[in-house]
């Protein structure tokens, strides 16, 4: 891997929105130099509802989080991190299988950017050639509002340093230098993958998990592996059926078929 930048020029919001196309007014986007964590501060001032999608990224979080209490660890130039803050219509139920639909959209922004081998990690971790390359995590925004509403916070590895060490990712790490010739921008990568998390949403929105399952199924990364899910009081061996349509994976064990929500648990490969 190539030495790091020190400081990253400032991100071009203009070539962001040329590549967005028709879809840039949807959105509001702030690109802010430094900030703790894009899900926290989204989470602690929601901007008010004008009816667009607010994104913020940042270049550099000091406090990035990830899911089961870890962090997201930061070097310059080292990953985009970003997050949604999504609404939902005021109709619409609490999100079941959301973490999975935005996991499927990152995925699918990956493949038409031209990166191969992609899969999902139940319940949101996106891989390239088994390692992971992207993370995602959704937190619903507290209190009772009108409408449910979540903030969607995406870390994806533009460019590891060497000496990075990621703990807990028995498949390794990886990143977009390395599984592209020649990397896009962080602009057009953002763009790229805001414009798919905008029609998968959609969709979501209105049918809910269960017909995004099969896109997420033929992507799975443990397919019909054994597997071993742990947490939250859970221990499960067993065989790796996929996802239900509400997002609980489905493992199969000698007593049956077992679900498992996507709780503080984590999935690794078993020995079979
Ligand atoms: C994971 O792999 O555990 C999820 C990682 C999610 C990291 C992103 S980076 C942008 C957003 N802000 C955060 O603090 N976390 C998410």
């Amino acid at each position: 891997m190539d030495a790091l930048p020190e400081s990253l020029p400032s991100p071009d919001l203009a070539a962001l929105a040329h590549a967005l196309g028709p879809l840039a007014p949807a959105f509001a986007i702030r690109w802010a130099e430094t900030c703790d964590s894009t899900n926290s501060a989204l989470l602690e001032a929601p901007p008010e509802n004008d009816g667009k999608i607010h994104v913020l990224a940042a270049t550099r979080q000091t406090a990035g989080r990830g899911r089961r209490g870890r962090q997201w660890l930061a070097w310059p130039g080292a990953s985009l991190t970003f997050s949604a803050l999504w609404r939902f219509t005021p109709a619409a139920s609490a999100p079941a299988g959301l973490s999975l639909a935005v996991g499927l959209a990152l995925a699918r922004a990956l493949e038409k950017l031209g990166v191969a081998a992609v899969a999902l990690k139940w319940p949101n971790d996106v891989l390239a050639h088994g390692a992971k390359l992207a993370g995602v995590l959704v937190e619903l925004l507290p209190g009772r509002r009108a409408a449910p509403a979540a903030v969607i916070g995406i870390g994806l590895n533009l460019r590891l340093p060497a000496e990075a060490v990621i703990p807990g990712q028995p498949g390794g790490v990886t990143d977009l230098a390395r599984e592209m010739a020649g990397p896009p921008a962080r602009e057009p990568v953002l763009a790229a993958i805001l414009a798919e998390l905008h029609p998968t949403l959609a969709t979501y929105e209105r049918a809910g998990f269960g017909l995004l399952k099969n896109a997420w199924q033929q992507r799975n990364a443990f397919a019909n592996l054994p597997v071993r899910v742990s947490g939250e009081g859970a221990d499960i061996a067993g065989i790796c059926l996929g996802a239900d349509e509400d997002g609980a994976l489905l493992v199969r064990d000698a007593t049956g078929v077992r679900r498992v929500l996507a709780g503080e648990v984590s999935l690794r490969p078993a020995a079979p």
